[in-house]
């Protein structure tokens, strides 16, 4: 059966799977909250199945899923960062699964499934940067910030913020790009003498840039993709890409192991890799590149091919050991440090 006529009729397709478990998804969200939205009421629309949408960060969802392991609530786990779908995946919190659309999806997409043995995949990608409000850097007389080492300048001391990365998957990606950027010694020097310069750590990785759109903060370190989506608000942001080079995240997938609805959740997740339902994102005002080949790309997507990318080492990065050392760290020689 082809996906279309898999999906065409709600009554058919029900019927296929012929429990009423099928009637019902909890999905745990962690892109933005407009996204994930549109998500649950786009399959809600085509498949008749209620969908249960949480919206978390990424490291709060990976700690849900983990505390619910022996007990599982949620189905499937859509967007938020790679790294802590890697480590749930290897910590088997999550399904192997081999989607008939994989063949659709771009070689990264793949390469995340592969490194965790089908149990997670990319479902979009985006690379990190900065935004700022050019009123208030104005406003404050402040140069323009045009690389990381600029943001450690004393000049911008009280005008920087940036997610935990515990709890945020921007953060924890904005982290191991300073440790593969810098190695690791000049990496934590530099987020120590950036932590000087930040006003506030938030809980969610996009929050520092609506944060600026609003005039609150003068600069966040966000995803190129969600500074963008402020400035197509209106707001007064100008995005920029590091000159250093910068890391970027396989926003990903997974199915949760010990799933209540099973098959809901693999009904879910083909269409989550579907041209179809990816070319949506725009319409939600989300700028990141998706993973299937044919989905349409927004104009205002960052174009990846123009900005100098590290080569990020996501199996490392996404190991559970590596990730909680990191996070330790920066909690330990980081977080405490006086401002
Ligand atoms: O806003 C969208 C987004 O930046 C995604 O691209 C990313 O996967 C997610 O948010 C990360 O959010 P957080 O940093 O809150 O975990």
């Amino acid at each position: 059966m082809t996906l279309r006529g898999f999906f065409a009729g709600s009554a058919l397709a029900l019927a296929s799977f012929g429990t009423a478990a099928a009637d019902n998804l909890t999905l745990y969200c962690a892109a933005e909250e407009a996204w994930c939205q549109q998500i649950k009421t786009d399959f809600e629309a085509k498949t008749g199945i209620t969908v249960d949408m949480t919206r978390k960060s990424s490291g709060e969802t990976y700690a849900q899923v983990r505390a619910e392991a022996s007990n599982p609530k949620g189905d499937v786990w859509w967007g938020g960062t790679g790294d802590p779908h890697l480590q749930a995946a290897e910590e088997d919190l999550t399904e192997a699964y081999e989607s008939p659309n994989r063949g659709e999806l771009q070689d990264w997409a793949i390469k995340q499934a592969a490194a965790a043995d089908n149990k997670t995949i990319g479902v979009y990608s985006g690379a990190l940067g900065f935004g700022y409000n050019k009123d208030l850097l104005a406003q404050n007389s402040l140069p323009e910030p045009k690389c990381w080492a600029d943001l450690t300048k004393p000049e911008y001391k009280g005008h920087i913020q940036m997610a935990n990365p515990n709890s945020s998957g921007t953060a924890y990606t904005m982290l191991a790009t300073m440790v593969q950027l810098m190695g690791e010694d000049k990496g934590f020097e530099y987020l120590k003498a950036l932590h000087k310069n930040i006003n506030q750590y938030t809980k969610s990785g996009s929050a520092p840039i609506k944060a600026a759109g609003l005039g609150e903060t003068t600069i966040g370190i966000v995803f190129m993709h969600d500074a963008v989506a402020q400035s197509a608000a209106g707001f007064p942001i100008v995005t920029i890409c590091p000159c250093e080079g910068t890391g970027f995240e396989i926003g990903s997938m997974s199915l949760i192991k010990g799933a209540r609805n099973p098959e809901a959740a693999r009904q879910f997740y083909d269409w989550a890799l579907t041209a179809e339902m990816q070319s949506k994102a725009k319409d939600a005002k989300s700028f990141q590149l998706p993973s299937n080949k044919n989905a349409a790309v927004s104009g205002l997507t960052p174009d990846l091919s123009t900005i100098k990318l590290i080569d990020y080492d996501f199996e490392k990065y996404g190991s559970s050991d590596e990730r909680k050392r990191l996070l330790k760290k920066w909690d330990e020689e980081v977080s405490t440090l006086p401002q």
